[in-house]
């Protein structure tokens, strides 16, 4: 028999909900999802101010390795690129001249930026370093021309930048415990391969992301693909093994059937590598944030790092979604796994399996948001209902209004 979950069950809000009274337990109003209001709230008060995951450090591994990264909802195009002297910076992709986006690609390797529509040209720390006739300008003072920065850190190789010129808080106080909870997780040796996807969907963003933060959809909605992966006799709900929140951001531990019977093919990737559920585990080598309970009923280990970047943990691979509002029904969604460098064609086999299983799997959730949101506005129902399993949606939800509620004192609703 599974032991599902470690804490004693309260009288007050059920298991999990029981430890987090303050969330209140009531329905969530659906509004959230459709207010153009508060989406404009939320750009300002949230995407804005926050921490925002956009590559990892590898994809800078070379001086002057670029990456660029169109923000829609900071209505903004970042420049991330590392200097000659090692060093990672952040800039506004906006020329100093009349505003041209400087660099169009999506990443590549130069020595210098130059801006496509008259020829200004940018050092790779944003200083501004020639400028065609400069002498037919005007008191030009080109030591204040230079791109604009962005403030820019990196925490186990991912690297955040923060919009706000003054963050109110470093990106390790911003991530916190949590951080200090997955220190230790091998992501360099796991991030030698990347395999990505990127779609733009229908959907809100939180409707994108709340469907990510709960597991009570498995044995449904992927029934068939996953068909007894996450769902056994003993947990036919897919119940966390263990959940825990953060000021802002939340972590859980996923339930894998052991007695999980793959097909052949399945089986065979299994044998080289990729796996979807563990049967045993290494305890002493995971950090204390996945895990925790060293059930070897474990699977995965959801860190959602709030608002919009989840890491995805297993034993020596992971996988990332990143989602980026566009409009108050429109996001992209990104998604990237990871695993160590494939030493033999059985390796990158059993990878590029994992792939498209992944793929699979995710399209099933993509085209359920897009289902959802499509009726959100009928008018039929005006709350959504959670249950004790789905804390982080519930926690999510009142963080977000939490922090646009610190703006100007209006609030659409809450989660309580
Ligand atoms: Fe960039 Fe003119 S807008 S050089």
């Amino acid at each position: 028999m599974a032991t599902v979950g470690t804490t004693t069950p309260t009288a007050n809000g059920g298991k999990w909900h029981g430890h987090y009274p303050e969330l209140g337990t009531g329905p969530l109003p659906l509004e959230v999802f459709t207010s153009v209001e508060q989406f404009a709230l939320e750009r300002e008060h949230i995407f804005r101010k926050v921490w925002l995951n956009v590559c990892r450090i590898e994809q800078l591994s070379k001086a002057g390795d670029y990456f660029v990264k169109d923000i829609g909802v900071c209505k903004t195009s970042v420049i991330v690129v590392r200097g000659k002297d090692g060093q990672i910076r952040a800039f506004h992709n906006i020329c100093s001249h009349r505003g041209n986006k400087v660099v169009w690609d999506q990443n590549g390797n130069g020595s210098v930026f130059t801006c496509k529509f008259h020829g200004w040209m940018y050092g790779l720390d944003g200083t501004l370093r020639f400028v065609p006739d400069e002498k037919r300008f005007f008191d030009l003072k080109k030591d204040c021309l230079g791109l604009t920065p962005i403030q820019v850190d990196v925490w186990e190789g991912f690297v955040f930048i923060n919009i706000d010129p003054n963050p109110q808080e470093t990106l390790q106080e911003y991530l916190g415990e949590m951080a200090t909870e997955l220190a230790g997780y091998p992501f360099a040796e796991s991030s030698a391969t990347a395999f990505s996807w990127r779609a733009e969907v229908k959907a809100n963003w939180k409707i994108v992301k709340d469907s990510f933060q709960e597991v009570y959809h498995v044995g449904c909605l992927h029934k068939r693909s996953l068909p007894d992966a996450f769902v056994s006799s003993d947990n036919p709900y897919t119940h966390m093994l263990d959940m825990k929140l953060f000021p802002r951001h939340g972590r859980a531990s996923l339930y894998g059937n052991a007695a999980h019977q793959p097909s052949p093919v399945q089986a065979l990737s299994y044998k080289h590598g990729s796996i979807l559920v563990r049967s045993g585990f290494s305890e002493n080598t995971l950090p204390v944030g996945v895990n925790p309970t060293r059930s070897t009923d474990w699977s995965f280990e959801l860190h959602v790092i709030f608002p919009t970047f989840f890491v995805v943990v297993s034993e020596g691979t992971y996988f990332t979604h990143q989602f980026w509002p566009l409009s108050v029904d429109r996001t992209i969604w990104e998604s990237t796994t990871y695993f160590p460098k494939a030493t033999n064609l059985a390796q990158r086999f059993s990878q590029e399996y994992s792939r498209i299983i992944f793929r699979d799997i995710f399209l099933e959730d993509a085209r359920t948001v897009e289902e959802t949101q499509s009726v959100l506005l009928s008018g039929a129902k005006k709350e959504f209902l959670l249950k004790d399993y789905e804390l982080l949606v519930r926690h999510s939800h009142n963080v977000v209004l939490n922090m646009i509620r610190g703006s100007d004192g209006k609030t659409i609703g809450r989660a309580e």
